[in-house]
């Protein structure tokens, strides 16, 4: 290879420069950037971009074209411009109709924020604009409902399809909910898996955006169940710094990665809390955890969402705490993470 002028990291810089229209974030850390090729003088950089707005690429390519020009001794630039189709899922056939995306929400450890995550992801999600839906599918410890402060039950029409209730301008269904007089608890094998699939079958969801499945914590049957019935665009792990959430996330992880589901990103959670008193962050479960362990999977790290006691009481009073401070900084975090889901789409 014949040297260059200038180094990689230099193009890395510029690059981080250049914010997608209408966001903070850069095209480097939503991942845009598929490839950058540096030959002499000569610098290809190739990006992947889902968009339907036209205005879009060429506004990327001469942004990139201006900060790549700062660069002394580079010659030539070409940016190549791929604009791919939605991602298509990894199980065929068998959709949700009506559905768009169906993403789980999921994690190793039970009590890491996975619920809260998933419903205030949603509603951040519904304030941009998209119809969501939210599935709870944890049999025992369904909290989707009580999350969003929803008593209603859920009814059946005439044809025996169940409507979901609405709450705060999402849907919201849970599987535990026509499970009421029999014991979830027997519950086991194949008989989750029958009854997974016909509760899949008989929600009439509508039209949907996005379906975020609050998935129960680990790898069990439900889990395994549904990421071979379900056509999933992907997975979300959502994981506390501590090394004990650690541990159960690789496992996770790693039912996703054998059943072909793409894992979209962790969110780590309960990432320190800010002192309200003197502004000092305190790491109660360590830090970084959920970053490294992105890093060790290669997949990109969506954000940290702190400690905040609104989350608690809002959770505590059925109100996701996204709709009750929106200013706080994890109603921001997932704020992006949505923007970057829609991104993606
Ligand atoms: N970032 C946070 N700050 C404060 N409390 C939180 C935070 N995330 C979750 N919680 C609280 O922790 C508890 C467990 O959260 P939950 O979403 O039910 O976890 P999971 O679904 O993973 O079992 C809930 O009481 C919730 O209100
Ligand atoms: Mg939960």
């Amino acid at each position: 290879m014949s040297s260059s002028p200038f180094s990689r990291e230099q193009i890395e810089q510029a690059l981080e420069q250049v914010a997608y229209p209408g966001f903070r974030r850069s095209i480097l850390s939503f991942g845009l950037v598929k490839e950058v090729i540096v030959e002499g003088a000569k610098v290809t950089v190739q990006l992947q971009l889902s968009t339907t707005e036209s205005s879009i690429p060429k506004r990327l390519r001469e942004e990139i074209e201006t900060s790549l020009q700062a660069i002394p001794g580079i010659e030539e630039i070409t940016v190549l411009i791929d604009i791919q189709a939605p991602l298509a899922s990894s199980v065929s056939g068998n959709q949700i109709p009506g559905v768009n995306k169906v993403i789980a929400i999921a994690s190793g450890k039970g009590g890491v924020g996975k619920s809260t995550i998933a419903v205030n992801l949603a509603i951040a999600l519904a304030r941009s604009g998209a119809s969501v839906g939210v599935c709870d599918c944890d049999l025992y410890g369904p909290s989707v409902a009580f999350l969003c402060g929803s008593r209603e039950r859920p009814h059946a029409r005439d044809d025996g399809q169940i409507i979901p209730v609405k709450a705060h301008g999402i849907s919201l269904m849970s599987m535990g909910l026509l499970l009421q007089e029999e014991a979830p608890a027997v519950l086991r094998g194949p008989m989750v898996s029958r009854y997974t699939q016909q509760f899949l079958k008989q929600v009439a969801w509508g039209t949907l955006d996005y379906l975020l499945l609050d998935l129960p914590p680990g790898t069990g049957d439900i889990q395994l169940t549904i990421v071979q019935t379900v056509p999933l665009f992907g997975a979300i792990l959502v994981t506390t710094p501590q090394e004990v959430a650690l541990l159960d996330v690789r496992k996770a992880a790693s039912m996703f990665q054998k059943t072909n589901v793409p894992l979209l990103g962790i969110i780590e959670n309960m990432s320190y809390f800010l002192s309200p008193s003197d502004g000092v962050r305190h790491a109660i479960f360590g830090s970084d955890g959920g970053r490294r362990e992105a890093d060790h999977l290669a997949i990109p790290f969506l954000g940290e969402v702190p400690l905040e006691i609104e989350i608690r009481t809002s959770s505590d009073q059925g109100v996701p705490f996204f709709l009750q401070h929106e200013g706080s900084e994890a109603s921001r975090v997932l704020k992006n993470i949505a923007q970057w889901i829609s991104l993606k789409s």
